[in-house]
């Protein structure tokens, strides 16, 4: 199943946000999308997501999705939104409360996004019990519970601190390593972009518009050897020469709204 963004624009108002923005998510990639501060990043998510209807263009979605899929596209939220009352199975389970599958079916699925993010043993604990990372992992055990085709995810790194940003990276290329599902990740980090997107986007300021689609053609597996490095340094280099004077403006500008 691939996710498409068909010429996509919109506007809050009288504010350009994004402009005829069209790029393609294959089946299993990973696609992350850059860009400087408020050109309109969690806008685009949004409406790939069906959250949010464009003004022009559209987000399709063309071909079938896995058969096993209960909710094809599936978010993951910057700030975990977890349910403080609700212990991590709980949690894990809520997606699933209202899909009419049988309790052991659900069981199942709720085992098995566990094991994936290695919150098995901390089934019944409540989200205040846990570290940011921890809850994380729990948000992203929701997600995968309903099998999605494609996470979509906003800055899912972000309320985290470095080292725990590592591990979670350290995950996400784990879980996404067999192409089964794919992803569309959303970072101010390009060094993130870097190490898992097959594709980057580069939004310009906004209204965001599409500056250019740059292809990363290392396997994530070979991303993590040391002698990449040099590599992806230059690759950031790059990327960060397309946002740098761009980054520059949306700093210095005066909101107005
Ligand atoms: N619901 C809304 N109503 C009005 N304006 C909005 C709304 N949502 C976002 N905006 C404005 O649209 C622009 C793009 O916002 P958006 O959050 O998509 O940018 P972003 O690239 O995700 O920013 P950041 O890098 O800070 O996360 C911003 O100027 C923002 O203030
Ligand atoms: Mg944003």
């Amino acid at each position: 199943m691939d996710l498409i963004a068909d010429h996509i624009s919109h506007r809050f108002g009288a504010l350009d946000v994004l402009d005829n923005v069209s790029f393609t998510v294959r089946s299993g990639e990973v696609v992350a999308i850059v860009g400087p501060s408020g050109c309109g990043k969690s806008t685009l998510l949004s409406i790939l997501g069906g959250l949010l209807q464009p003004r022009a263009g559209a987000a399709e979605l063309r071909g079938a999705p896995p058969a096993d899929s209960l909710n094809p596209l599936t978010f993951v939220f910057q700030d975990f939104a977890l349910l403080p009352w609700c212990t991590v199975e709980a949690n894990v389970e809520f997606p699933l409360l209202h899909t009419g599958l049988a309790v052991t079916d659900r069981r199942a699925l709720v085992d098995d996004a566990l094991r994936r993010t290695g919150l098995t043993d901390f089934r019944g604990t409540y989200p205040k019990q846990l570290s940011g990372g921890m809850r994380q992992r729990v948000g992203i055990a929701r997600a995968l519970a309903v099998k999605p085709a494609i996470l979509l995810m906003d800055e899912p790194l972000s309320a985290l601190d470095s080292q725990t940003r590592e591990l979670l990276m350290e995950d996400f290329v784990r879980l996404l390593a067999d192409g089964a599902m794919g992803a569309v990740y959303v970072t101010h980090n390009l060094e993130e972009a870097i190490r898992l997107a097959d594709r980057i986007v580069v939004l310009s300021r906004r209204p965001g518009r599409v500056r250019e689609v740059v292809p990363i053609a290392m396997t994530r597996g070979e991303r993590g050897a040391i002698d990449a490095r040099g590599k992806l340094l230059a690759l950031q280099n790059e990327l960060w020469s397309l946002i740098r004077e761009e980054a520059i403006d949306a700093e210095r500008e005066v909101q107005h709204a």
